[in-house]
């Protein structure tokens, strides 16, 4: 006897199919490393060095996977109103970091950049940056970009900026500007939009991360904190984005 169908199944609309896809481009907000210093009653610089041992499991998860661009956020435009030792501690692990890491970035095939404010950097990091980018421009595996004193609305007022010029200068017309014009005076002028934005630490917000280029990014927010955050994590958000049904304004 053939078993019986169950209605149970066909009841309701079925569930929509997300488009099954890989992202080209993640970003990651890399947050929640006080918070794990904290719970453990060490202080927030040891949250930090076990938050850039984080960033190195992502990098390679994400050149694992067949990410193409790997965007993290790493320090704000906001985040230089701290305490003037927590900025210190950073910098210093952001110094160890570019010296210590670039060998594996290099050796994996990983190109690195930097985007943001650089002005603000010290020197002596200013050159690292310089040599790590010079050194690993030709890797064409990842291309992880790390958002050093960047800020959304600082980037966006800065491509305004350098529009205005053009036009003061003659160069370009002033109704000639549109949103690819806009685009290529990014930082990111030439790395996609990205599709998934992941956040750690349950916060549920932005905090001035690329404004301009999520426009129609999925995001995934996660509560576990920055410095706990593996491979596994990676692949689940991938995961959620495969579910995910993307529109860009257009009839389901
Ligand atoms: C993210 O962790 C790292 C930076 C912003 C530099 P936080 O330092 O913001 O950690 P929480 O959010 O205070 O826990
Ligand atoms: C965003 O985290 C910046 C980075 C992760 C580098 P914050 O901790 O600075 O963001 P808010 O203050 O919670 O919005
Ligand atoms: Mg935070």
């Amino acid at each position: 006897m053939s078993q019986p169908i169950s209605t149970a199944l066909t009841i309701g609309p079925a569930p929509e199919p997300g488009d099954g896809a890989a992202p080209r481009h993640v970003a990651i907000i890399m947050d929640g490393n006080g918070r794990w210093a904290q719970a453990k009653g060490l202080p927030r610089t040891i949250g930090h060095r076990e938050g850039a041992e984080a960033l190195r499991r992502a990098v390679r998860a994400a050149a694992d996977l067949g990410i193409e661009y790997l965007t993290v956020f790493g320090f704000s435009s906001e985040n230089w109103k701290r305490p003037a030792a927590e900025i210190t501690d950073l910098m210093g692990l952001l110094r160890l970091y570019l010296r210590r890491e670039i060998d594996e970035i290099d050796r994996n095939g990983v190109r690195l950049r930097v985007i943001g404010d650089r002005d603000r950097l010290s020197p002596d990091i200013n050159k690292l940056i310089d040599t790590a980018e010079a050194r690993t421009a030709a890797n064409r595996r990842l291309c992880l970009t790390v958002a050093l004193s960047y800020g959304g609305r600082a980037e966006i007022v800065r491509a305004a900026q350098k529009l205005a010029q053009k036009v003061a200068a003659g160069e370009i017309a002033a109704d000639s500007i549109d949103e690819d014009a806009f685009q290529r005076c990014l930082f990111t002028a030439d790395i996609p939009d990205p599709d998934l934005v992941v956040r750690t630490s349950g916060e549920k917000r932005i905090s001035n991360f690329l404004l301009w280029q999520c426009a129609y990014a999925e995001y995934v927010f996660m509560d576990k904190l920055w410095p706990d955050f593996s491979g596994e994590d990676l692949k689940s958000a991938l995961a959620e984005f495969a579910s995910r049904k993307r529109r860009y304004g257009a009839a389901g």
